[in-house]
């Protein structure tokens, strides 16, 4: 077992779903009352990320509502769906999860995501494009991240 701090528990808002990248892995930390659930961080659906979504007794994500219990991860609508879990616990006010673990379930998924690249963690993998006007759309959207950078630098230019 390897410790790894994610958000302390008072940065945590009850029933608040929080983003955390762990091995190149995301993951969604949601605390309801005293206990906390880390999840994959991705919609089963189309892999939108779930720290966008809201929560409230389901973390529903925010795109096509589908949700899932913050106890479990099991979708609400479709019990055979599940959100794959991680350990996580709360230690010293600090939440906690394995990278052990999470490593080993990368080895297992791996992770598709060019986070540098165009779109970035945002990138729809599930849909081939064969649309001629999106396939215009995203080759110019390409040209522009390799001459201008990924959307990090675009906002530190923007900043300075
Ligand atoms: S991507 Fe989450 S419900 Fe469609």
């Amino acid at each position: 077992m390897n410790k790894h701090s994610v958000p302390r528990c008072d940065d945590l808002p009850d029933r608040t779903p929080t983003g955390a990248l762990v091995e190149n892995v995301d993951l969604v930390i949601v605390r309801f009352g005293d206990a906390v659930s880390a999840f994959y961080g991705r919609c089963l659906h189309r892999g939108v990320m779930l720290s966008d979504g809201l929560n409230g007794h389901n973390l529903i994500c925010g795109v096509h509502n589908w949700g899932y219990r913050v106890d479990t991860g099991i979708s609400a609508y479709v019990n055979d769906e599940k959100l794959p879990k991680f350990n996580a616990w709360i230690e010293g006010g600090d939440v906690l999860v394995d990278t052990d673990e999470i490593k080993q379930w990368k080895q297992e998924n791996p992770q598709p995501y060019d986070r540098k690249g165009y779109l970035g963690q945002y990138a729809d993998l599930m849909v081939p494009t064969k649309n001629p006007a999106r396939l215009h759309h995203h080759a110019l959207g390409r040209v522009i991240i390799r001459l201008l950078g990924p959307s990090e630098k675009l906002t530190n230019r923007q900043l300075n």
